[in-house]
């Protein structure tokens, strides 16, 4: 479990003033849960992942990862657990073939031969990198190389996977099918997932979707509990998905649409619901 508690962090910039980039803010992550985090630009997204994978430290509070505190004497430890995409594979990808890139981390690990070979070989598998790992990392497109830097991080066999903006750069059915994938894993592996994203569409994928604005956190549930609060989102300029936006306006216009409505069919049952259209098999014939 992920435990972030009371955590409040400044950028000291050199002169005085420190610009808080992250304020009091409490947070836990059940091991295995699919989490987006959205936010505005300059909310806090990447200052959290940083502290969440001792690259920064609180400025106040303190962070434990299964029980483990996140301080620069645990940082490695912590690293084993917690591993990490960026936005930008080539701030991330550091060696030339493909397979190389992916036996990295667990070589900085010093792990046996072996167990390297056989989780290299696994990760490759499950990102479907197996066919080019001979490649060099420069020749792939831009969701290829996204989706070594993920297998990278798979192969530190991680139990949270925490992903900064990895789509941002991506074609959308490009991003969609990383996003399947990661679901994917986090099925098999039972791994907790932390996606940072400006998708609306991509985060009413997640189980759970934490709101941060200006270092806060304001909104923290399900996808359906979240994306009610239209005004709210719309207030700290974040949109709200399509179809949760056009039941918002029809339920101020006197339409009672019940349940939750997060996408186009929700909507349509909603709709057919409330205006008391039946179902097709309620019309035999
Ligand atoms: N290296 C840095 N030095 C000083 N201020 C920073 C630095 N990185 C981020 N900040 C500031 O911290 C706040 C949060 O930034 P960040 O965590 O990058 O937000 P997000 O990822 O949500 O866009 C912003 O006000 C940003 O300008
Ligand atoms: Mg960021």
């Amino acid at each position: 479990m992920i435990e972030v508690d009371g955590v409040s962090y400044a950028y000291r910039t050199g002169e005085a003033d420190a610009v808080p980039a992250l304020r009091e803010l409490d947070l836990q992550i059940e091991p295995g849960q699919l989490v987006a985090i959205i936010g505005h630009n300059g909310s806090g997204k990447s200052t959290l992942v940083k502290l969440l994978t001792a690259v920064l430290y609180p400025t106040e509070g303190g962070i434990r990862v299964d029980g483990v505190p996140v301080d620069r004497e645990h940082q490695w430890e912590v690293r084993r657990k917690v591993s990490v995409v960026f936005q930008d594979p080539d701030d991330q990808l550091v060696m030339n073939r493909v397979e190389d890139d992916v036996a990295f981390g667990p070589e900085n690990l010093g792990l046996p031969r072996q167990e390297i070979s056989e989780r290299v070989a696994s990760s490759l598998e499950e990102l479907g990198l197996t066919e080019i790992k001979d490649r060099l990392v420069e020749d792939l497109s831009a969701g290829q190389k996204q989706r070594v830097a993920i297998a990278g991080a798979l192969a530190m066999r991680p139990r949270f996977l925490i992903l900064d903006e990895p789509t941002s750069l991506l074609p959308v059915p490009v991003a969609l099918r990383l996003i399947s994938t990661v679901r994917e894993l986090h099925r098999r592996e039972n791994m907790g997932v932390l996606h940072v994203t400006h998708s609306m569409s991509e985060a009413v994928l997640f189980d759970r979707v934490v709101v941060l604005e200006a270092g806060r956190k304001i909104l923290d549930g399900t996808p359906a509990e979240v994306f009610r609060h239209v005004e709210r989102l719309r207030e700290v300029g974040l949109d709200v998905p399509l179809a949760a936006s056009l039941a918002h306006r029809l339920r101020a216009r006197g339409i009672p649409l019940s349940g939750d409505v997060l996408d186009a069919a929700d909507l349509r049952r909603a709709v057919s619901a409330a205006t008391g259209a039946r179902a097709p098999s309620e019309h035999p014939g």
